[in-house]
């Protein structure tokens, strides 16, 4: 986790340091510090435990740190303790080097003993500590320069990192390498800038350079170089941005996750979009059909003949987006008969995979930094396996890796917690499904174009529940002390369950499981007490009984009982103590529905207990360690 951020320029370094780690806290926020340099002088450092603004409080906002050259960086703690000897940056004794790193050290131990037999003493439990003198330590060995003495530790490392250091003879000069987790380095005028995700530059540049796997960079006033590991210098080509800042700022919300709920439906808007395509046919009995919608997955090179091979699919996945993977599983089988297997990347990584060349891995991941995630697409690779990554942020290393890339259009996402960036990932994955049903034969003409024009339709709907969010907000507050929650539900329901229930539990911090709501009765059932809150989903007209009848058994054991379901099923208030209808769609797209009011009750509720909902505690946004 972590983020990092450097900068050399013109400007004092320290506010522009600040503001670069504000919008990357959401990638840890557990301490945070700064070293700047003036000219030639050693590198000043300060640190915090906490929050960002305690740093901020400390500096009075970055004025008391003088100079034009510094990194930053906010902690999410892996090795060490959040306190503020273990925060970084960390420098070697005699401040020869100074540094910040995101990532994870593995081979550290035995790194750090090296380092001990060598005269070198620590005063922090961080794997960071041991990279930093690693560095000086081939520095001074081999007397080669900043280049040489980080291309050597490299290869001596064995771990993620983005590392940015300062050198004692290299004033106003930042040093970047590379591996694993994410960085990008932007340019303008007279200034440089890194950063490991692009909202921390955004204000001042939109040019910015991805620095890829085992890359140097060198960082000095305006102007980037990059090298190889051989230390050779190489060309990368400068990428413009086109989001802009504004896109990464709350926007009059109180907090980015309700800002992302309401991009909803134009983030859903803007990725089926990317894939249909509207063509003038001429029908059957030789009447002209024009504007005939049809999916186009060109751009993104699975062609017909590619989808015609596949055996099966793999779904590989972490968190919210692993509930999308589910939710999928159910769709891509119905509407295309392929079978799908979804797995946990922490889990796909270290079995002995049962891979056939004509499976296609699909990896589903919103930051496309995901370390399980990455490291599933990677073990796909090596065994021969074409691979799709369904991806939000363009560049990141999945999107990169991949042999294919479906870019969900949901814009940055910053609040923990994602909303848009799952609904997306839904979104990609009916597309896929149904071009996969189309091209194997599975879905007639007709129904393709059903299905595509009630697609269509999907982003009007989440606007029509958005409207009606205040009668959400006013059961969550009724709920905001409840101590255990339980979202059943069967098939498509359970996924969305899922998701569910852990928007709930991840910022509210109130216990919640979701569960098969057939499987409540082989144990689960006992849990329910006199007032438990049991939220059933019911949008599957074939699962509507069986699900209902669980619920109701749950509501004679004392629960109360809430559910979320289709508007014409009135019939459920008979049974249950509270309804919220969403719009009728084609039941397989009924997640992109049903998620929305969950997303709000878990929003609300922890609105309600006080809690920081864009920070939930220890939790990060991009999880690039093991
Ligand atoms: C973290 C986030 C989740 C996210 C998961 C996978 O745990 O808090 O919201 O679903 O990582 O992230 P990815 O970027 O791979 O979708």
């Amino acid at each position: 986790m972590c983020g990092i951020v450097g900068f050399v320029g013109h400007h004092q370094a320290a506010p522009i340091l600040l503001d670069g780690l504000s919008k990357l806290e959401y990638r840890g926020y557990d301490s945070a510090g700064l070293a700047v340099r003036d000219g030639e002088a050693d590198p000043v450092l300060v640190k915090a435990k906490g929050r960002l603004q305690i740093l901020s409080d400390k500096t009075d906002g970055g004025k008391t740190v003088v100079g034009s050259c510094g990194v930053g960086h906010t902690r999410w703690a892996t090795h060490g303790e959040p306190s503020e000897n273990n925060a970084h940056p960390h420098c070697s004794d005699d401040h020869n080097v100074v540094g910040v790193h995101n990532g994870i050290i593995e081979n550290y131990q035995e790194l750090k003993e090296k380092l001990v037999r060598n005269g070198y003493s620590f005063y922090s439990d961080t794997d960071t500590e041991v990279a930093i003198k690693m560095v000086d330590y081939y520095y001074k060995k081999y007397k080669m320069g900043p280049i040489d003495a980080l291309a050597k530790t490299m290869v001596r490392v064995r771990g993620s990192y983005a590392l940015a250091v300062m050198f004692k003879e290299y004033p106003g000069e930042i040093y970047a390498a590379r591996k694993d987790s994410p960085m990008i380095i932007g340019v303008t005028n007279g200034e440089s800038y890194l950063a490991s995700d692009v909202p921390a530059v955004l204000k001042y540049t939109r040019d910015v350079y991805y620095i890829g796997n085992l890359e140097m960079a060198r960082l000095t006033e305006g102007k980037a170089e990059f090298y190889d590991l051989n230390g050779d210098q190489i060309e990368k080509p400068l990428v413009e941005i086109k989001w802009d800042a504004e896109a990464a700022e709350k926007g009059g919300y109180e907090h980015f996750m309700m800002k992302e709920i309401h991009e909803q439906p134009k983030a859903v808007l803007d990725t089926i979009n990317s894939m249909i395509r509207y063509k003038d046919e001429v029908g059957e009995d030789g009447t002209k059909i024009s504007g005939k919608a049809f999916i186009d997955l060109a751009s993104i090179g699975i062609t017909d003949e590619i989808i015609r091979g596949i055996h099966q699919i793999h779904i590989v996945a972490c968190g919210s987006a692993y509930h999308v993977g589910m939710a999928a599983q159910y769709v891509i089988e119905d509407l295309a008969r392929i079978p799908v297997r979804v797995e946990l990347g922490s889990e796909f990584r270290y079995r002995s995979l049962l891979l056939d060349p004509n499976d296609l891995v699909v990896v589903i991941s919103q930051s496309g930094e995901t370390a399980d995630s990455l490291a599933a697409l990677r073990e796909a690779k090596d065994k021969g396996v074409r691979t799709l990554a369904i991806v939000n942020v363009v560049g990141s290393s999945i999107a990169r890796e991949a042999d294919h890339v479906f870019y969900t259009l949901a814009g940055p996402e910053i609040a923990v917690a994602t909303t848009k960036g799952y609904l997306t990932q839904l979104v990609a994955c009916y597309i896929l499904g149904i071009q996969c049903g189309i091209v194997k034969g599975q879905i007639p003409d007709d129904k393709a174009a059903e299905l595509i024009q009630e697609l269509n339709t999907l982003p009007g709907k989440i606007s029509k529940i958005l409207d009606d969010k205040e009668r959400i907000q006013w059961f969550a507050a009724k709920f905001a002390s409840a101590r255990d929650i339980f979202f059943i539900g069967r098939g498509l329901d359970y996924a969305i369950c899922m998701e569910g229930s852990l928007k709930m539990k991840e910022i509210s911090y109130v216990h919640s499981e979701a569960y098969a709501a057939g499987e409540l009765k082989h144990g689960t059932i006992s849990l329910i007490e006199e007032g438990t809150l049991v939220i059933g989903v019911l949008t599957q007209k074939a699962l509507f009984e069986k699900t209902m009848s669980n619920l109701v058994e749950t509501g004679s054991r004392g629960a109360y009982l809430a559910n979320v379901t289709t508007y014409g099923n009135y019939s459920v208030e008979d049974s249950t103590d509270f309804t919220i209808y969403v719009p009728k769609t084609d039941e397989h797209f009924a997640a992109t529905l049903a998620v929305i009011p969950l997303q709000l009750l878990g929003y609300y509720v922890a609105c309600a207990r006080g809690l920081d909902v864009d920070k939930p505690r220890n939790l990060a946004k991009s999880v690039t360690v093991e």
